[in-house]
């Protein structure tokens, strides 16, 4: 088979997958770590990987891996590729090599082994799906120096950068809600935790919609229905969450999308 004929397999294999895990997330079971780990765990997570170390794993094959795959490429140096590559380790780096460090983590948390393990496969497929398209010539989009001022990719990266603000931004607040040495939950107070319970899977899901517009690619499309899969879900769930361990949890607020969801 050509690369571009395994590309084609991988996003119909990936946009399936998305559908499979959203019906087990939404259904049947809950990713065993954080708020949700407590009545999720069961032998078959595995045993459990140090909070930090467990992010660390999960995410480097997104900056690091991407990276590889992206430099393989005959087409590695051309503008409009290089500025996409890095508006993705904008995000990836930091989540991979400084959101673990920053990320309130408590005391001997650990993250069961599946996790991890999962991650680290999954994101080195969607790193594959989206650095391909910007420098193999085997399955690239076109994108010549004209992209960057195209409106597609004008438009796209406006919405990246308002959802990187969103996602980082509830990330510090969150992080910020314990003191030193405190362990428990709070209600996060203010800005869009007033509107919605998961601000930061909102901006999460915009940086990855901004991603498929800027690219202009059906790997974006795919990476966004990906992320949607996973935290459509947990938003629902952590909203559920939120209501009930807190009686006089703002009645007003959404799960993840303000004013409708
Ligand atoms: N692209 C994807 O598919 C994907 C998937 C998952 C996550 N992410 C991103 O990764 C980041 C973290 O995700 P996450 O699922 O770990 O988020 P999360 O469950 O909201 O937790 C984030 C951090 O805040 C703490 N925290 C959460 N709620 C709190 C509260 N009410 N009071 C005190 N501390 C609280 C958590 O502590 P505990 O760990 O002790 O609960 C954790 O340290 C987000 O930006 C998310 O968008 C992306």
């Amino acid at each position: 088979m050509s690369v571009a004929q395994w590309h084609d397999c991988l996003l119909v294999g990936y946009a399936a997958a998305s559908v499979f895990v959203f019906v087990m997330l939404q259904f049947f079971v809950k990713a065993a770590y954080g708020k949700h780990k407590a009545d999720q765990l069961a032998w078959w997570w595995g045993p459990g990987v140090p909070t930090r170390v467990s992010w660390i794993v999960m995410e480097a094959p997104s900056s690091i891996g991407f990276a590889l795959i992206y430099f393989a490429g005959a087409r590695a140096f051309d503008a409009a590729p290089l500025v996409l590559l890095l508006m993705w380790q904008a995000h990836y780096f930091q989540r991979s090599f400084i959101y673990p460090f920053i990320r309130s983590v408590r005391p001997g948390d650990t993250t069961p082994l599946l996790i991890p393990a999962m991650a680290f496969v999954t994101n080195l497929g969607i790193s594959f799906l989206n650095a391909t398209i910007l420098s193999w010539t085997e399955v690239r989009a076109d994108y010549g120096a004209g992209w960057l001022t195209d409106p597609r990719f004008l438009a796209g990266a406006a919405l990246f950068v308002a959802g990187y603000h969103i996602n980082r931004k509830a990330d510090r607040m969150l992080a910020a809600l314990r003191k030193p040495g405190e362990t428990g939950y709070r209600i996060p107070r203010g800005w869009l935790y007033e509107k919605i319970s998961c601000p930061n899977y909102f901006g999460e899901c915009l940086i990855w919609a901004g991603w498929a517009i800027a690219t202009w690619s059906s790997a974006g499309v795919v990476f966004v229905l990906w992320t949607l899969a996973n935290l459509l879900p947990r938003a629902l769930s952590t909203h559920r969450w939120y209501r009930e361990k807190f009686p006089d949890y703002p009645s007003a607020r959404r799960a993840v999308i303000p004013g409708v969801l």
